[in-house]
């Protein structure tokens, strides 16, 4: 009896363990990158490929307060009243592929604070869970300007705010050639939380190329993530004198300008007021010459006094 008992035991024992035993669930061994404000699929299956659409499916941070529920499929529907706030209308299964054992979730709109360690987990007959990274980038467009000309090159600056985590910035010319940088610098946002930003700012002062384009690329490293933004830097900034800045070159114009100004209005008045003036003054000079170039009335009045002095 004993012997029977016992082999009725390990029969059960065995049964429960390969009924459990009977799928494995396939997540991801690397981490899921996701850049914020996307939507992103968080892998798992089971294998082999079990219709999923009646078992019990439990999404789950365990970092998160009051409750790590991110997601709960039961009874061949969303049972989401223990849901964390924060995952609230964001979350669903895939239902179309439910029936081929694929449990993968969907979170839309991506937040930095997504970012940490999911548990998959499904109940058949025992339970099985996977653990997936999701790892949550924030990227933006680099902005170039250019900071003017010299003897030396045209100066550009690129300036890419927002990112997280460190990104790493570069110059190239259209060829593809990397351009060594005046001066790169990284500035860590003084916002509190473990996900600190970066600001990147960088310089370079580039030479005359056949084509005058030149980018800024900032990137993650080993994320698959770039932004870039292309400039073209006018031929004429590249004609400067030695050591003549833009600053200069408008100033010099300016000058000029003022200098054109000055002789222009010099004959302009010459021309007008000059003649006039120029003939007042040799008829001046004449009438110390010649006291017959009198004014009539003068004249007449030195005849009187004349006249008087002679005792009429
Ligand atoms: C699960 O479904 C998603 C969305 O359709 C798909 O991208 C993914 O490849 C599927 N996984 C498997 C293992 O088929």
């Amino acid at each position: 009896m004993d012997r029977i008992c016992t082999r009725v035991l390990l029969f059960m024992v065995l049964c429960s363990q390969s009924s459990a035993g009977e799928f494995q669930l396939i997540g991801s061994p690397d981490p899921i990158v996701a850049v914020a404000g996307d939507d992103v699929i968080l892998p798992c299956s089971l294998e082999p490929s079990i219709d999923a659409e009646f078992l019990t499916v439990e999404w789950s941070r365990h970092d998160l307060e009051p409750t790590a529920t991110v997601h709960f499929y039961r009874h061949g529907r969303n049972e989401n009243d223990d849901q964390n706030p924060s995952y609230k209308d964001r979350t669903r299964l895939l239902e179309r592929e439910l029936v081929n054992g694929n449990v993968s979730l969907k979170l839309s709109r991506v937040e930095l604070k997504d970012e940490g360690r999911y548990t998959c987990l499904v109940f058949k007959d025992g339970q099985k869970k996977t653990v997936i990274q999701l790892s949550v980038v924030v990227v933006s467009k680099p902005e170039v300007s250019i900071l003017g000309g010299s003897g030396t090159g045209v100066a550009l600056q690129c300036v890419s705010g927002g990112w997280y985590p460190e990104p790493e910035l570069e110059w190239r010319d259209s060829e593809g050639r990397l351009l060594p940088a005046d001066v790169t610098q990284t500035d860590r946002h003084p916002d509190p939380g473990p996900h600190q930003r970066y600001t990147v700012t960088s310089r370079v002062t580039v030479q005359k190329t056949d084509t005058n384009r030149f980018t800024c690329r900032v990137h993650l490293q080993g994320l698959n993530q770039i932004r870039e933004t292309e400039i073209h830097v006018p031929d004429s900034l590249f004609l400067l004198k030695d050591g003549w800045t833009t600053g200069q070159i408008a100033g010099s114009t300016v000058g000029g300008v003022l200098v054109f100004a000055f002789i222009g209005a010099t004959i302009y008045l010459w021309k007008t007021h000059g003649a006039v003036w120029w003939k007042n003054r040799t008829a001046r000079s004449k009438d110390v010459c010649d006291s017959k170039g009198k004014q009539p009335e003068e004249a007449e009045v030195e005849t009187r006094k004349r006249r008087r002095r002679s005792g009429q």
